[in-house]
């Protein structure tokens, strides 16, 4: 069935992810979509915080709850990147590209984040799906200017934030359905490939905690995971951590290690 949304709009609140929670928890059905004008506790991957003041970008989080193997969860940010992109492309004709696992770079920098979350609730089982796009430059930490970007300073243009919660609402909708069809993981993966410059042949360091390492990527695993190659010809499969692509003195470098 369509994924029917429901969106509760707040003014403020700690994040809109902890909030769909909360509500999956009190036994909230798929579909329900927290908005928020800004976020006093905004939450990114990796126990990062993500920077929310009032109206600078849009604060989104979706409860679902698919109707998919528990292995497959995982293609849930992979699915979501690939709706925020289209969602940039149809309501602000932005093309952009996908940095593993789920960043949305418009030129190289970043435009949107995803931090997906899985909870136990009494009906089941729930994803709760967040993103967080950068509208205007307000919406970039000072210190992140060189790495991230906004839709006002790449289109030039004030964004029209419900055009782009519109699009987004509908592209959600489609590549949902997408995935829970049948062969619906394997088109998914095909199509993030398709639409990201890290999924092959990219020369990456892949970071995690203090350790990392670089590699070529190599594509996907069926659960979405990166497979990088390393120098000695062996691939390494990426779960977690922080995708760079490395920068040409970085290159040199390690050819001369
Ligand atoms: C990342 O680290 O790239 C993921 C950032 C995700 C930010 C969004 S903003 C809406 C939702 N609520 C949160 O607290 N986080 C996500």
């Amino acid at each position: 069935m369509t994924l029917q949304p429901t969106i509760l709009r707040f003014d403020s609140i700690d994040s809109t992810n902890l909030e769909a929670l909360r509500q999956a928890r009190a036994g909230a059905p798929e579909g329900l979509c927290i908005m928020a004008r800004e976020q006093t506790a905004g939450r990114g991957r990796l126990d990062r915080s993500w920077h929310s003041s009032k109206d600078a970008g849009l604060y989104f989080s979706i409860v679902l709850r698919p109707a998919l193997q528990m292995n497959l969860w995982p293609l849930l940010p992979l699915m979501s990147a690939l709706a925020v992109s289209d969602a940039l492309m149809k309501s602000c004709g932005l093309s952009t590209d996908i940095k593993w696992p789920n960043d949305i770079l418009a030129s190289d920098r970043k435009l949107c984040g995803i931090l997906a979350e899985t909870a136990e609730t009494e009906t089941g089982s729930a994803a709760i799906v967040g993103i967080g796009i950068n509208l205007t430059s307000e919406g970039v930490p000072e210190d992140l200017r060189a790495t991230a970007t906004s839709i006002e300073e790449i289109t030039n243009r004030s964004p029209d934030g419900e055009g782009v919660m519109t699009g987004l609402l509908e592209a959600i909708a489609e590549r949902y359905e997408v995935l829970q069809s049948p062969r619906g993981a394997e088109h998914t993966l095909r199509e993030w490939c398709a639409n990201s410059s890290f999924a092959f042949d990219r020369q990456v360091r892949v970071s995690l905690g203090g350790d990392s390492f670089v590699g070529t990527t190599r594509g996907l695993e069926s659960d979405g995971a990166l497979r990088v190659e390393t120098a000695d010809g062996k691939i390494k499969i990426v779960r977690a951590g922080d995708v760079t692509a490395l920068r040409p003195l970085e290159l040199t470098t390690r050819h001369a290690e």
